[in-house]
């Protein structure tokens, strides 16, 4: 049987993706391996986010580029938003690499990687208004067995000024709700406790055929409908759509978490302009004051660009001002990298300077530290709900696991296995995880 390896770099839809590409391949009779060297066929699945992304992958390329002078049969495929971004470019750049695919043309691979003969080159970077892959079990590629990932839907319309996910993804899409609930069903016959449904914009999902209709908070009540012991988890919100119905819904299921991450990018109104975000500062901290009341011990996290285009040091301190305000849990801080094609590029001049950019960034992680070791402070002596996924990194004799509102828990072992549901007590912290023991 032919090797099959993958490997995956940027958001979780991408890992979604590598999991319904493990499934089109081992359909096509491959099997998967952890080792590169043994593999005959290895595929990069990539990302496109930021420079420094594209960069990363770059240089693993060149370490396969080595692979493949001790075995020249091996076949090495560059898939996902790099390959759609870079097309034909990305196979006259890297010569060795075999055949590139983007995040709609999955379901060729098999007959791509069939119709490769000695130095000829494949593309497939057709992007599609229907795809979803929605019929394909995905293979999970994670170790747990505990906690999957669904994609409900796929591609982007916002088209905010920086991003260039819309044009690597394609249009919005969303997948039949019948095949989420099962594929969720499915997750649960096999011993899974948690589900995270994926898309760029969850609060956009909308459905409607002959026999039913569905927004976003419906797919979640249905989902948490299957099993009461399911723990049901879902990103990313973008603020502008993120609607009572939907806070209303998580604070009246048990089973949804309590756990949002609403990426608001920057704190001021005038960049949230220049970024095409639609909404106001004063929009987004109504949407978190609705939170907070209806859902008082919600997590809160967020995505933050520092050193947008024009950005002045007053804009920027708005941006520290709403952090403070807001009080996030967690944070994904970025320095803003320019895209290629995006209304940015094209429109706005990349004008902060690298060591301001850095600078500010560094000012942003700061806060969020602090933030995030006083909320874990606040917790201490609580009890959690911890659902346990894996044996911690540091001790054997520890496990590691994540609160409701998706905070990492670190507890010693009594007889609980993974997947189990602990009752831990809050003892410690740090601004990265809690330490607890378990409760009886
Ligand atoms: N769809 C999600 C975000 C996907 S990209 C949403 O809208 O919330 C994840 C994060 O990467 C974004 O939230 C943003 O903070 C960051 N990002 C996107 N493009 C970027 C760029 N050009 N430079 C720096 N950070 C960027
Ligand atoms: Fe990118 Fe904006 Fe779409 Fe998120 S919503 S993927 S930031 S264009
Ligand atoms: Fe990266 Fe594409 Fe995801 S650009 S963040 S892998 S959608």
């Amino acid at each position: 049987m032919k090797k099959l390896f993958v490997e995956t770099y940027g958001c979780q839809m991408n890992v979604a993706d590598s999991e319904v590409v493990a499934s089109i391949m081992i359909n096509a009779g491959y099997e998967l391996t952890q080792q590169a060297a043994e593999a005959d066929v290895i595929f990069v699945n990539t990302c496109s986010i930021r420079d420094n992304a594209e960069k990363r992958v770059r240089n693993r390329i060149q370490e396969f580029k080595a692979l493949k002078r001790i075995n020249p049969q091996l076949k090495v495929g560059i898939l996902g938003c790099m390959a759609e971004r870079l097309k034909n470019q990305l196979l006259e750049e890297e010569i060795f690499v075999d055949l590139i695919a983007g995040p709609d043309a999955y379901r060729n691979l098999p007959e791509m990687i069939n119709q490769l003969q000695d130095g000829r080159q494949m593309a497939n970077v057709v992007l599609s208004l229907e795809e979803t892959y929605d019929d394909i079990s995905p293979v999970r590629l994670d170790k747990n067995g505990v906690s999957a990932f669904i994609s409900i839907m796929r591609g982007c319309d916002n088209y905010c000024a920086y991003c260039v996910v819309p044009f690597t993804r394609g249009h919005e899409r969303s997948r039949n709700p019948q095949t989420i609930v099962a594929e969720a069903m499915d997750l649960i016959s096999k011993g899974y406790k948690e589900v995270t449904l994926l898309g760029q914009n969850v609060n956009s999902y909308h459905w409607s055929d002959s026999s039913e209709k569905i927004n976003f908070s419906e797919l979640l009540k249905k989902v948490a409908a299957i099993n009461p012991n399911l723990r049901v988890r879902f990103s990313t919100s973008h603020p502008k759509d993120i609607s009572d119905e939907l806070i209303e819904t998580i604070a009246e299921t048990p089973n949804i978490c309590n756990s949002i991450h609403l990426p608001v990018q920057s704190g001021n109104n005038e960049v949230l302009k220049r970024m095409k975000r639609f909404y106001t500062r004063e929009w987004y901290l109504d949407r978190i004051a609705l939170i907070k009341k209806l859902i008082p011990d919600c997590g809160l996290s967020t995505d933050i660009i520092a050193g947008f285009c024009g950005e002045t040091e007053e804009e920027h301190q708005d941006t520290v001002s709403l952090m403070k305000e807001v009080g996030y849990d967690y944070a994904f801080m970025f320095m803003y990298s320019e895209r290629p094609d995006t209304l940015a590029a094209k429109k706005l001049d990349d004008d902060v300077e690298v060591k301001v950019k850095n600078r500010r960034l560094q000012e942003i992680i700061e806060v969020q530290q602090a933030s995030s070791l006083a909320n874990n402070k606040k917790d201490l002596g609580k009890i959690f709900s911890v659902l346990v996924e894996a044996v911690s990194k540091r001790s054997k004799s520890q496990f590691s696991g994540r609160t409701d509102q998706n905070k990492v828990m670190v507890f010693e072992t009594n007889d609980a296995k993974i997947g189990d549901y602990v009752r831990v007590r809050a003892l410690s912290c740090t601004a990265a995880t809690m330490i607890g023991e378990i409760v009886e």
